[in-house]
């Protein structure tokens, strides 16, 4: 009875912060917004989990938080400051509140593929955005893949001006916002957990986003279509709280560093193809897919690339002339 009631207290403490860990154990609580399944964050942040929880067991354990069920992306930076989540993933464009650095990545059309963005990241101007906001208090891990952005509406978008007048959902990024105004629409900042039902009620008219996260939350079955623009990126900076980093052992923190530096070359070399797969699924399911012509896609082109000389200022151009030069 006596071992019992102490096993029982044992995993009573524990269990209040997550049922994979045992006392003594640092936990490791991650918060992200997207599904687990069929989506490059969720299968990464779930390999993440296993390697932890497997490898590190006895000394640390972790537990994800997926689909906003913790918080949303516009909380979670403000609970790792204080402590109550010690990793997240949010996409770049969510990290307004502490560097403009970041706004590179939102500006329209500034990268052809996931393999530029790849390849900019792990060049030095990428690595040392890891540690920008050091200063207040985060530390970027690593940059983790999700894709390329793609647009939809209630009505089908050909040319840019079928955007004129249409309510864009857009993630809290005045880039985003600047972008949609660029072609006649008018931007609402929305957490994602709200997109859904923020179509489905009429509140926004369209969206811009990957196809993986299209297709996992349904926007497609609330939408009149979606246009293939790979116009911009999705990509997440796995990031946590300085001091909480700091105060690991030495071992545990470079256990823990290198199993997310291994998961996030293993998942990022897949992003593409899961988001390939989302495609399809949205077709398999009846979803309308519509591809541009070269001279359709230059058009929007034309109309969004002004976007960048409102923010160069904010993001450098060097930086800009950095990510073309790998572009080319
Ligand atoms: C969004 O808000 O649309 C995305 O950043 C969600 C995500 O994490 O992919």
């Amino acid at each position: 009875i006596t071992a019992a009631a102490t096993a029982v207290a044992l995993s009573f403490t524990a269990g209040a912060a997550s049922a994979a860990c045992d006392a003594g154990e640092i936990v490791i609580k991650f918060s992200h917004v997207t599904n687990t399944d069929k989506h490059p964050k969720g299968i990464a942040a779930s390999l993440l989990e296993q390697r932890v929880n497997d490898e590190m067991n006895g000394k640390a354990c972790m537990e994800v938080f997926p689909n906003s069920t913790l918080y949303d992306d516009n909380k979670v930076l403000e609970a790792m400051l204080q402590g109550d989540v010690q990793l997240a993933a949010p996409s770049l464009s969510k990290f307004e509140q502490f560097t403009k650095q970041f706004r590179l990545f939102d500006l329209p059309f500034m990268f052809k593929n996931i393999d530029a963005v790849d390849d900019f990241q792990n060049s030095d101007n990428g690595q040392a955005m890891l540690d920008s906001m050091q200063r207040r208090g985060l530390q970027g891990l690593a940059f983790w893949h999700n894709g390329m952005k793609q647009m939809s509406a209630n009505k089908p978008l050909i040319e840019p001006s079928d955007a004129n007048g249409l309510k864009f959902r857009v993630q809290s990024s005045d880039v985003l916002v600047a972008q949609m105004e660029a072609i006649g629409g008018s931007p609402q900042k929305m957490a994602f957990s709200e997109v859904y039902g923020g179509l489905q009620q009429g509140v926004v008219d369209g969206q811009e986003n990957t196809w993986s996260n299209i297709y996992g939350k349904k926007f497609f079955e609330v939408q009149d279509g979606t246009t293939e623009t790979n116009h911009g990126v999705i990509d997440y900076l796995v990031v946590t709280n300085v001091e909480w980093l700091e105060n690991l052992d030495a071992d545990v923190r470079d256990q823990f560093m290198t199993i997310v530096k291994e998961v996030t070359e293993t998942r990022n070399k897949e992003s593409f193809a899961v988001n390939q797969q989302a495609r399809q699924a949205i077709l398999d399911a009846g979803g309308v897919i519509r591809e541009l012509t070269p001279e359709q896609r230059q058009a929007w082109v034309d109309v969004m690339m002004p976007v960048w000389a409102k923010f160069a200022g904010d993001v450098g151009q060097d930086m800009i002339d950095a990510a073309q030069a790998i572009n080319a």
